[in-house]
């Protein structure tokens, strides 16, 4: 038994991201600045997208692409119930309606549950490539393509993932008016504190996103205090705040350089984990799909209830007392309190989430875990198997 708690998610910060905050604060440069450039030029080339964007998190990424969509009052969005309620609460903020749908066994919408929703007043689609692992991009542009809708991709845990050989947020994998949205959230593959960033082919539309990041000042305003600036600015659509600083970047040029070591740490555990857990008819290890390369922001297990004595909140429980820290990823959008009563969603709607949710788990798994710890979680999750395995007499 672990004599130290391994908390369910740690972020990796080395000493090139210490000293590259150390260097923006000595620098004066405060806010958005050339580490900001620096990072949007530096993640243009690693994802291959003709435009990127850094902002203050993935919530304001997906807002504003949704806003530069013309996305508003009267409009619906689909959106999976799978997912962090921001991805919803950023239609709400614009006055539109999410429609929550379904997902598959891998946790990913399903094109069918997508085609289902759609209505005379859907505007857009909102997949989510749960976990780090993209969802069927291929089927959901067709029904895109053939309705005419935009797709703004909730890539928050998918920076890195690769979809039929080619990047999640790459111009390879572009289609008309679509947008990636990442997130650079303390816990995510890659951390900016908090962050997240947009990329996307279209340059209409990166200019219409890059003005609503900054108040909708016009061009290069951030450069307005150098030597190469003019005080004088227009604004041309009334903007928000959601640029990001020099402090967030200086952070995120570094973890850009690991990401792809932090993903391989990320892939070797998983594999420890999956071959662990092939002895377990008790807990089913995540699917993996073909023609996609999983990035493992999360791994979730679920639990084969009716084979155990006690349900997923006991089994958290269970691990913690074990030293072990995990954490369930998502309660679906349609049970929180907010959307059942503005939008009438019951218990028994979208019924392939609501059963994951009864049976996930995700389990502690980053790059500053050791081996051990992976061992350690391993055995935690032995022992609570084999404590309350199911028998034919009952308890084991
Ligand atoms: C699927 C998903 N979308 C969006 C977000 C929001 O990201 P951020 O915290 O960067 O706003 C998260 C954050 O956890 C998420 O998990």
């Amino acid at each position: 038994m672990r004599t130290d708690f391994l908390p369910y998610a740690l972020p990796s910060i080395g000493e090139e991201e210490i000293a590259e905050v150390v260097d923006s604060l000595r620098s004066g440069w405060l806010t958005t600045g050339p580490k900001v450039q620096r990072l949007e030029r530096d993640l243009a080339a690693y994802l291959g997208a003709r435009h990127t964007l850094a902002v203050s998190s993935c919530t304001a990424a997906l807002h504003i692409a949704l806003t530069a969509l013309g996305i508003g009052p009267g409009d619906e969005v689909i959106v999976p119930t799978m997912t962090f309620c921001s991805t919803a609460n950023v239609v709400v903020h614009l006055g539109a309606r999410p429609i929550l749908v379904d997902v598959g066994p891998d946790f990913n919408v399903t094109a069918g549950a997508i085609e289902a929703a759609l209505t005379p007043r859907t505007r857009a689609i909102v997949p989510v490539h749960y976990g780090g692992q993209p969802c069927d991009l291929d089927a959901i542009y067709r029904l895109a393509t053939r309705h005419r809708l935009p797709v703004v991709q909730d890539a928050a845990h998918a920076v890195g993932a690769h979809y039929q050989g080619a990047k999640i947020g790459s111009d390879a994998l572009a289609a008309p008016r679509s947008v990636v949205c990442f997130s650079f959230y303390a816990i995510k593959n890659m951390t900016t504190g908090e962050g997240g960033a947009i990329a996307t082919a279209e340059d209409k539309l990166a200019e219409k996103m890059r003005l609503l990041t900054l108040h909708g000042m016009s061009r290069d305003a951030w450069k307005r205090y150098t030597g190469a600036g003019s005080w004088y600015y227009e604004v041309v659509l009334p903007g928000y705040k959601d640029n990001m600083t020099d402090i967030q970047a200086a952070l995120g040029i570094h973890q850009l350089r690991k990401l792809d070591g932090f993903i391989e740490v990320r892939r070797r555990y998983a594999r420890l984990y999956d071959d662990a857990f092939a002895a377990l008819p008790e807990v089913e290890t995540p699917p993996v799909r073909p023609g996609r390369s999983h990035v493992y922001h999360l791994y979730p297990i679920r639990l084969a209830l009716d084979r155990l004595t006690i349900d997923r909140s006991q089994f958290i429980e269970e691990l913690r007392a074990r030293g072990i820290g995990s954490s369930v990823h998502f309660v679906p959008v349609h049970l929180h309190p907010f959307y059942a009563s503005e939008f009438g969603y019951c218990p028994g709607d979208l019924p392939c989430a609501e059963d994951l949710y009864r049976r996930i788990i995700s389990l502690p798994l980053y790059p500053a875990m050791t081996e051990d710890d992976v061992a350690d979680v391993i055995q935690a999750v032995f022992d609570v198997v084999q404590r309350f395995r199911k028998t034919k007499e009952g308890v084991s």
